[in-house]
């Protein structure tokens, strides 16, 4: 492959692994059963990031199911989300160089959720932050964070440098935390993640005292903590696979400590924008959303961000009719963190501690931060 008898999109992926896997010390490459690739919005892409897509395309094709990240917009009503023409000319042709790479079209940061589930102990090169934590976390899968170009490489070539979290070693915890208080509702695990990840910064940490987690929190979990902390996994006792002994450092995380997570989430009043579904929503979110808006018209520009693939059940179940009856959007491939949005609103009201930070970060949001209801109940303006 090095050599370029494979071709040039090859043997260019070859070079960018066994760069990586000499940094990092790797002894060998290991094959992946699935890639998910970030970088896919042009509007993080840029010209340079296309050039580099189309010259890949030229004569390379992806030798496992990959999946791609939330691109800058609606593929399909880009023009109801008030998307400028040339930046939709652009996006089209990010979206056309990666089909022509034989990779699923599926923007998504949650392909968990949307068809592509690795089991235990599978190897994967998977990008996003909150997909790569959750795979390594929930799931048991092994990922390193993937940069947009290494995770391509691997789709391209089938594999991955054997280092990092692929290796027993690296997985292990290195910090005991113990919760002092109940935890419920999407908001308030996003709001534990960022009090945990603020206080165990890279080190892994073993997470005790959460009784319960539903799918939606550990995804929301999975979302902050990677945001606040320098790590890509943690484990939670009773939900991630496999023992571990406690390490000895330890830490507590109180209820004041969840109640300064809020308040730092939360900038003034004058919310004219709500944003739900970072992580992408899962059909249950929808089902509970389309429940609060049943009959109601939304006051506020609203978007429910999804994948396609949830969206599609949405659909047959009827919760797409009841949502866009009211008014709100609901937006597939794109997030309010990737999608071009500066100066189009100064105030987001999500259920995303993640939201918050990149929605400030990337598109100058000012954030409020509450739980799913009460963004539905800000949404009509009740
Ligand atoms: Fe997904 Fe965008 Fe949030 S990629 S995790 S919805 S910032």
């Amino acid at each position: 492959m090095l050599e370029g008898k494979e071709g040039r999109a090859v043997q260019k992926s070859m070079e960018i692994l066994a760069a990586l896997g000499e940094i990092f010390g790797a002894e060998r490459l290991i094959p992946v059963s699935s890639v998910q690739v970030a970088g896919v919005s042009y509007h993080n892409l840029g010209d340079a990031g296309l050039e580099f897509l189309e010259y890949l395309a030229k004569d390379g094709k992806v030798r496992v199911k990959t999946m791609l990240n939330p691109a800058g917009m609606d593929l399909e009503k880009w023009r109801e989300m008030g998307i400028p023409e040339d930046f939709a000319e652009k996006q089209m042709k990010v979206i056309n160089a990666f089909r022509n790479l034989g990779i699923t079209i599926s923007c998504t940061c949650t392909p968990y959720l949307a068809g592509c589930s690795p089991k235990r102990d599978e190897h994967i090169a998977w990008s996003e932050s909150s997909a790569v934590c959750f795979a390594n976390s929930v799931i048991g899968a092994r990922t390193n964070r993937e940069g947009g170009p290494s995770a391509l490489a691997a789709a391209i070539t089938g594999r991955t440098p054997f280092y990092g979290l692929h290796l027993d070693e690296n997985r292990r915890p290195r910090i005991t935390v113990d919760v002092r208080t109940a935890v419920s509702g999407e908001h308030e695990f996003g709001a534990l993640a960022l009090a945990t990840g603020r206080k165990t910064k890279e080190k892994i940490p073993l997470i005790r005292g959460v009784k319960k987690a539903s799918l939606e929190e550990l995804k929301s979990f999975s979302a902050s903590f990677p945001t606040y902390s320098g790590a890509a996994m943690f484990h939670m006792e009773g939900i991630t696979p496999g023992r571990f002994s406690a390490p000895e450092e330890h830490i507590e995380v109180t209820r004041k400590d969840l109640e300064d997570a809020v308040k730092f989430l939360n900038d003034e009043n004058g919310i004219d924008f709500v944003s739900i579904g970072c992580p992408h929503c899962s059909i249950g979110e929808i089902e509970r959303i389309a429940r609060l808006l049943k009959g109601k018209k939304v006051s506020r520009e609203t978007w429910i961000t999804t994948s396609r693939n949830v969206k599609e059940q949405a659909d047959k179940k009827g919760f797409t009719q009841i949502i866009e009856s009211s008014g709100a959007k609901i937006v597939c491939d794109t997030c309010l963190a990737v999608a071009p949005l500066k100066g189009r609103f100064r105030t987001i009201a999500t259920n995303s501690a993640k939201g918050c930070y990149y929605g400030r970060g990337s598109n100058a949001f000012r954030t409020r931060f509450m739980s799913l209801e009460e963004c539905i109940k800000e949404a009509v303006g009740a």
